[in-house]
């Protein structure tokens, strides 16, 4: 049943041209496809497949005659042709219903617009399709709908032609002059509002911007366009990468299953990635759209102009494009915050998957359902890849390799070979050790010694890796580690750098390169003393480090390093050892009612020098998560965890109280809303400082609560205090949840937030909290961001409340699961995997979870996508 990568063939033929024929009705739409046909030089066999399902098949004709079933062959999800000749055009005529399409890929309707999603392989449930990305095909495409419920008509490429029919009808002609892979395909049709800008490229080329909404949604579109221009403006700055079209357009739907999609010229957007507007989203959520609709436009030459070979290959597109767009909202903003926003997402997330059941590597060698592997593996992990890539060549040798790249592969459909290949060209390097990154799952593990020779003035570091076994994988070879560093002396300015064997000390900064189990690096000429090493630096490689730094040196780390990453890490460090430590005596059945000193005195120092940068400042003084902290216990401890941080809350907010209040004043901008850097930073610090007032559950951060939710003139500020009201408890906390509703029930994106701050309440009755709320006449299972925000909330970020001890939980989440599966089964998987890390909890639970996978398991009429979930955490 699963694909493997090594039986990868290349398509028995090609397929140049396409033309398609949509007239669309919403539960008969009628397509018929005519494509041609020539034999593949490279491919091999006689059999010709195109996949198809979830459509009648009506005719189909081979050089205009109809088929003669000797030369044919149908399965449930495919037609086979036997022996076809050397060339030849094909039509196919189909009737499919959108209206009834509700797993969301393929042509489906979201309130009321026709929509697609094809990647990966939703275009064969439109038309009969290799459905292979390998296989590039020039597009001509006319829609026909009614003219009133849909008068606009988009596709990929240039608009043609265009014009009346009869009965109150219209048609569209579009026509991509750039061949693409299927799933790049799109199709929208509906009532929607247009709001228009214009872009010039470089080079002179004049590019209509064109953003689609419901009318309604609109009004808050302009930060999405504003984003687009700034991202075109950066890829041709620092790629050299101009748009090819006169055209760019972007639809926001209502009803997506992710964030949004590259379509060539026709992006389609979630809604949640698209509308951003001061009183409705949050300063997260404008960064969000900036990020997401740079991810999706940077596609255009890392994904859509360079394309995949095969979906084993995916994160070549998406790991790359992620760096992008790391990049970009880098340059947007603070570089430093931004990269700590990213370890973070890391190690909470991508951290946790590689070491669980459903780990895997960047480039999966084999997979049940591909829908399963748009992963923070392939996605993240593979970004940090690509970071590594431009670590170990530096900027100027990196530019070079994509400039190689997308000389030798403008066009074609490649594999992470062929990228790592240009990368190797370019810069004369030997890439073949690192090529691992791509094979090997799991996070290695350094440990760094230290041994300092005053009489010397020499410093060794002797670093070893281990990557420990994942699923299929006992034995890992060592991995090529690019380790950025620098040495803080005693007295905290930066030393120079001067390895054994070298004439002179280079620079105070340097990447040193770990190939093998173990290495050691010797540094000379180190006068006063023994300095404190600053490792992985601007977290150059995606590793756990074991460096066995003290409290003093961590300390030390905090106030001198120039790196952002390492400063805030000392402190994550500082912070896990002392909440670690408050685990284990709640184990112990001890109960400290005080926290330890070390963590008090260094929040004050950060909280002293909050004001040179507000933004990292706000990163410093927040605790490492629950799932991190889980991640660094033998037996995730559900209940050692919410003590620990409990306490350390309160504890920090009670003896800082007069700097959080200082804080907060500081940090409070008079005047008119802003979403500038400076201005989402400020915010940023002053909601957490609110927190911590609130968390010591006094009467003065109780009423500094109250009011900043009565007056709050957005989102950020607005929801900051709703979620404290209802997190500490307030009294007034049911009235409040109540007038927020009243006053947005008419905006789906803010009762969004408003299921999910409910659902992430961590209380013993949040299951039944969140059983309740999906009989609210507002939940419907229809729209992914619903579900996500009710039943991803809880099962996701939830801790004490999805981990109830008598699993009411982890039932509550099958039950919906397997509801949920029957309708869209790709949502339906990515929430079940919440029920993977089931080894890692006590025993009690552990059982409890293993008993839901196994229901989940012998369901039948179970999707391919939740069977592979469940079976493999089982495994
Ligand atoms: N290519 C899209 C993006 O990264 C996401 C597609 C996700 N597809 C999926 N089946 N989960 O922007
Ligand atoms: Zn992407």
């Amino acid at each position: 049943e699963p694909v493997y990568l090594k039986d990868y063939r290349p398509p028995a033929f090609l397929t140049p041209e396409i033309e398609l024929d949509f007239v669309l009705e919403p539960e008969a739409t009628l397509v018929t496809s005519r494509q041609t046909f020539r034999r593949n030089p490279k491919g091999e066999g006689r059999e010709l497949v195109l996949f198809g399902e979830n459509q009648d098949l009506l005719a189909l004709t081979l050089n205009g005659a109809p088929l003669p079933p000797e030369r044919w062959r149908k399965e449930s999800d495919r037609i086979v042709l036997l022996d076809p000749p050397d060339e030849f055009t094909l039509e196919v005529r189909s009737r499919i219903d959108p209206a009834a399409n509700t797993a969301l890929m393929g042509l489906y309707i979201s309130n009321g617009v026709f929509c697609t999603q094809c990647e990966p392989e939703g275009f064969r449930r439109i038309t009969y399709f290799q459905d292979r990305p390998d296989v590039m095909a020039r597009y001509r495409v006319r829609i026909e709908a009614d003219r009133s419920a849909c008068p606009v008509l988009l596709s990929n490429g240039n608009p043609i032609d265009r014009g009346d029919l009869p009965g109150g009808r219209h048609w569209a002609l579009w026509e991509d002059p750039f061949p693409k892979p299927s799933y790049l395909f799109a199709l929208v049709a509906g009532d929607l509002a247009c709001l228009e800008d214009e872009f010039t490229t470089r080079s002179g080329r004049k590019v209509q911007l064109r953003l689609y909404s419901e009318a309604a949604n609109i009004g808050q579109c302009h930060h999405a366009l504003a984003s687009l221009k700034k991202a075109m403006k950066w890829d041709e700055d620092r790629y050299g990468l101009e748009y090819d079209l006169d055209l760019f357009q972007i639809v926001a739907v209502n009803d997506f299953n992710f964030g949004a999609m590259e379509n060539k010229g026709l992006n389609i957007f979630n809604t949640s990635a698209t509308l951003a507007r001061a009183d409705t989203s949050t300063d997260f959520d404008f960064m969000n759209v900036e990020r997401v609709i740079a991810h999706e436009y940077f596609h255009n030459w890392t994904g859509d102009r360079v394309t995949c070979r095969d979906w084993f290959q995916l994160t070549l597109k998406e790991g790359l494009t992620v760096f992008r767009d790391q990049q970009f909202s880098a340059d947007m903003h603070s570089p430093g915050v931004k990269r700590i926003g990213d370890v973070v997402f890391i190690r909470d997330v991508q951290f946790a998957e590689d070491a669980g059941p459903l780990a895997h590597p960047i480039r999966p060698d084999r997979y049940i359902e591909i829908n399963n592997f748009y992963t923070a593996t392939v996605y993240q992990k593979g970004a940090e890849v690509i970071r590594m890539l431009h670590t170990l060549l530096g900027e100027e040798t990196y530019r070079k390799g994509i400039d190689l790249y997308f000389q030798r592969h403008d066009g074609q459909a490649v594999t992470c070979e062929d990228f790592v290949q240009a990368m190797a060209d370019a810069s004369g390097r030997d890439l073949g050790q690192f090529m691992r990154w791509y094979s090997q799952a799991g996070t290695p593990e350094l440990e760094v010694r230290r041994r300092f020779d005053p009489d010397r003035q020499a410093l060794t570091l002797e670093i070893a890796q281990r990557t420990p076994p994942t699923p299929g994988q006992e034995e890992k070879l060592p991995f090529h580690i690019p380790i950025r560093m620098g040495l803080i002396g005693r007295d905290g300015t930066p030393r120079r750098l001067q390895l054994e064997g070298e004439n002179e000390p280079k620079g105070t900064e340097r990447v040193l390169e770990l190939t093998e189990p173990a290495q050691r690096f010797t540094f000379i000429g180190l006068e006063g003393g023994e300095p404190v090493p600053s490792l992985l630096r601007g977290f150059s490689a995606p590793v756990k480090l074991d460096a066995g730094y003290s409290d003093d040196e961590l300390a030390h780390l905090m106030a001198h390093d120039t790196d952002d990453f390492v400063r805030w890490d000392a402190g994550q460090r500082l912070a896990s050892n002392v909440l670690l430590a408050l685990v284990g005596d709640h184990a112990a059945g001890r109960a400290p009612s005080t926290l330890d000193r070390r963590l008090i005195d260094a929040f004050a120092k950060s909280l002293d020098r909050a004001g040179e940068d507000p933004a990292f400042a706000a990163r410093m003084l927040s605790l490492p998560s629950s799932s991190y902290l889980g991640q660094q216990m033998q037996v995730i401890d559900v209940e050692g965890i919410r003590f620990a941080l409990d306490l350390a809350r309160r504890e920090l907010g009670r003896s800082l109280h007069g700097a959080w209040l200082a804080a907060y004043r500081a940090n409070t901008d008079e005047g008119p809303f802003s979403i500038d850097t400076a201005a989402i930073a400020r915010r940023s610090l002053k909601n957490l400082a609110l927190a911590y007032l609130a968390y010591a559950r006094d009467e003065e951060g109780q009423a500094l609560v109250r009011t900043q939710y009565a007056r709050a003139d957005n989102m950020t500020d607005c929801l900051s205090a709703l979620r404290l009201i209802t997190e500490t408890g307030m009294p007034e906390s049911e009235a409040a949840l109540a007038s927020f509703y009243e006053k947005w029930e008419k905006e789906p994106l803010v009762v969004n937030k408003w299921f999910s701050l409910q659902a992430m309440i961590e209380d013993e009755a949040a299951p039944e909290r969140v059983e309740h709320l999906m009989a609210h006449p507002a939940f419907t299972w229809s729209n992914p961001n619903r579900v996500r925000a009710l039943l991803g909330s809880f099962a996701m970020m939830n801790l004490v409340g999805f981990h109830r001890r008598d699993g009411a939980g982890y039932r509550l989440l099958t039950d919906k699961v397997l509801e949920l599966d029957r309708r869209n089964p790709q949502v339906a998987a990515r929430l079940l995997s919440a029920l993977g890390r089931w080894r890692r909890f006590d025993e009690h639970r552990q059982s409890l979870m293993r008993a839901e996978l196994e229901r989940v398991v012998a369901t039948p009429g179970l999707s391919r996508d939740s069977y592979e979930i469940a079976s493999k955490s089982l495994a």
